[in-house]
């Protein structure tokens, strides 16, 4: 079991194969009253509730997160969709202090300020995916494993922020050289990065939706 902040004991255990099976064998109706039970309305689902409270957080304890944790996480990334089911993105953990100082000072350098860009977490989440012109959905395909890794974070109580300019670091040649490094095949592309660990400071409170930003046409 893991557990949440907001969200209480979330059970890290799947549901046997046979029963997921037999609910969707299920009429829609019995299908519907499953999931009411299991979540009872949609103010409380628990999955919604943290894609509602997910926010970027930039302040991080020093401590180590757990490698169950961090296991969650990526694993939550492997289950992002991916154009065609082709699992394009590959994602690496860094935790090796040199190495983070390294990324740190190259990131820095490419937006051209003497700051650290991943706030000293301790943990950084580097995804790549094919070159574009190889694959095209490989931007999407990282994007959406990059989601489901900061939202997942947030499910089993750690704090995560997007981190850009992967993209510029991994085509210089020292980008490239790390590539190899970490066994990564060639003509990959960064995709973007995560700054992981447990929060230690509240993160800034979100900005109100916009009012247009769905409509439903019927
Ligand atoms: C593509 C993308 C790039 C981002 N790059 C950075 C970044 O380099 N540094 C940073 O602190 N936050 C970065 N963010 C986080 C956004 O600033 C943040 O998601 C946004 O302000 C909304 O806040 P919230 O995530 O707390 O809801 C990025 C987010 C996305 C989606």
């Amino acid at each position: 079991m893991l557990e949440g902040p907001t969200f209480g004991p979330l059970s890290t255990v799947a549901p046997p194969r046979r029963l997921v099976e037999l609910i969707y064998l299920c009429p829609v109706h019995v299908q519907g009253a499953v999931t009411f039970c299991t979540f009872v309305g949609m103010e409380e689902n628990i999955v919604l509730k943290a894609l509602r409270t997910r926010r970027s957080v930039r302040h991080f304890k020093p401590e180590q997160i757990t490698d169950e944790e961090l296991k969650a996480v990526l694993d939550a990334g492997t289950w992002a969709p991916t154009g065609m089911g082709y699992q394009d993105p590959w994602i690496v953990a860094v935790q090796k202090p040199e190495l983070i100082a390294r990324l740190t000072k190259m990131n820095a350098a490419v937006w051209g300020r003497d700051i650290d860009p991943y706030y000293g977490a301790p943990t950084i989440v580097l995804v790549f995916a094919s070159d574009p012109a190889v694959w095209a959905n490989s931007v999407c395909d990282g994007t959406l494993v990059l989601g489901n890794m900061m939202n997942a974070a947030h499910a089993i109580g750690l704090g995560s922020c997007w981190i850009n300019r992967e993209r510029e670091m991994f085509a210089t040649p020292e980008g490239r050289e790390i590539m190899a490094e970490l066994g990564l095949p060639e003509g990959l592309i960064g995709v973007g990065a995560l700054s992981l660990g447990y929060p230690s400071a509240p993160p800034r409170d979100p900005k109100p939706r916009k009012a247009d930003y769905w409509r439903i046409i019927r």
